[in-house]
């Protein structure tokens, strides 16, 4: 019992020891320390182009028409969905376009007009365009990305940003 209780102390003493010896070198590394250097500020702000994606006369109800938004390298379409959604551009409110990447692993996406969604073929992923290209289903971690339209008086459609990162890019604008 003795031989125990002693064990105890030794380890106590052992234990504020080391206990110093740490807070004597936050202490030294405090003192000694250079000042921090502002976390630089990163804006993360990309600059859109506005382009010209087609009409309003080129759309036709329920089907995708191809396009390439912010640059030729990254296909998309522009769709007219029939139904005001949120996010949808013109006069009916129902005009949206989105990238056809799908964001889980790149494989392009397919429309399906009898149900309304973006389909990948590689792992089977669904996304609604009703929804702002919300995944209903699959693997993917993201949504689809959104182009941000604007329909000019005569009927010109222009898209002028993405709301989400396309897949494969660090930046949407290169
Ligand atoms: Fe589309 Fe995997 S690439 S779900």
């Amino acid at each position: 019992m003795h031989r125990c209780r002693a064990m105890v102390d030794i380890g106590r003493r052992q234990f504020l020891r080391g206990s110093a010896l740490v807070a004597a070198s936050a202490t030294v590394a405090a003192a000694g320390a250079a000042p921090r250097a502002e976390a630089a500020t990163s804006p993360a702000r990309v600059e859109y182009p506005s382009n010209r994606l087609a009409n309003v006369s080129e759309l036709k109800l329920n089907e995708p028409l191809e396009v390439t938004y912010p640059d030729a390298g990254a296909p998309g379409v522009l769709l007219k969905l029939g139904t005001r959604v949120e996010g949808g551009a013109g006069l009916d409110g129902d005009i949206v376009g989105f990238s056809t990447i799908c964001p889980h692993k790149g494989f392009p996406l397919t429309y399906s007009a009898a149900s309304k969604t973006f389909n990948c073929p590689g792992h089977y992923s669904v996304f609604d365009p009703e929804k702002g290209g919300q995944q209903v289903w699959g693997q993917a971690t993201q949504n689809l990305p959104q182009y941000a339209l604007r329909i000019a008086d005569n009927g010109d459609i222009f898209a002028e940003g993405v709301d989400e990162l396309i897949y494969g890019r660090l930046s949407n604008v290169l």
